[in-house]
């Protein structure tokens, strides 16, 4: 049994998706988000993350093989300093804290502007507000490729850091106040 309950979340196709770790039956060479970056990391960067335990990858398959997303989480910690002081305030009085890395985040070609970005967006979020009560963490952090990924994640109450271009931060007690308001993928 997987140590992840699948997660199905469905999005506006009609079709059930499902979200569940990286294994060898996903069909990762034929994903394609049109963007190399994303792209190779997927085909040849993930698998090597997954055994050397730097990185958890998320597959996003409405039948164990097609790849239609994908995301990856990770350990970060984040300095302080770079956070707007009010957000700072209310987290600690550390120099930096603990925090999980939504590393890449990304909807194939053809799955795109159905709701699907949304919905993996949230299982990220749910599932690093789960894992987060066991090894703690304080925020959730993204590095946006670029602006239009940076308004992506502002629509779901991300914060930018002033001091990095384009890395944005979600405390984890935003992430909770959203999920004990209802998951925001189901409004
Ligand atoms: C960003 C991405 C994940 C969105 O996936 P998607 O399935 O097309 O998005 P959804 O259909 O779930 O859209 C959800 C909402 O986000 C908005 N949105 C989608 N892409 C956006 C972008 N690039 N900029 C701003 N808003 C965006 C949609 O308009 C929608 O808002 P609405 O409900 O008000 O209409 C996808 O375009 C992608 O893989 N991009 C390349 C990788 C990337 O930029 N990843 C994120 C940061 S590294």
């Amino acid at each position: 049994m997987s140590a992840y309950p699948f997660r199905v979340i469905a999005g506006q196709t009609g079709i059930r998706f499902r979200v569940e770790p990286l294994s060898s039956k996903h069909d990762r060479a034929a994903f394609s988000r049109g963007e190399a970056a994303l792209d190779n990391y997927l085909h040849k960067q993930a698998g090597q993350d997954v055994r050397k335990h730097v990185a958890a990858v998320f597959m996003l398959t409405p039948d164990g093989k097609i790849v239609a997303g994908y995301y990856t989480l990770s350990q970060f910690s984040v300095e302080l300093g770079a956070v707007p002081e009010e957000v700072a305030q209310e987290l600690a009085k550390y120099r930096a804290v603990p925090a999980t890395l939504l590393g890449r985040l990304a909807v194939a070609k053809q799955f795109r502007g159905k709701g699907l970005g949304e919905r993996l967006l949230v299982d990220a979020l749910r599932l690093s507000l789960g894992a987060g009560k066991l090894i703690v963490s304080a925020a959730v952090v993204v590095d946006a490729k670029d602006e239009g990924a940076a308004n992506f994640y502002k629509k779901y109450r991300f914060i930018q850091l002033p001091k990095i271009p384009n890395r944005l931060f979600l405390p984890m007690r935003t992430i909770e106040e959203m999920m004990a308001a209802g998951d925001p993928a189901e409004a």
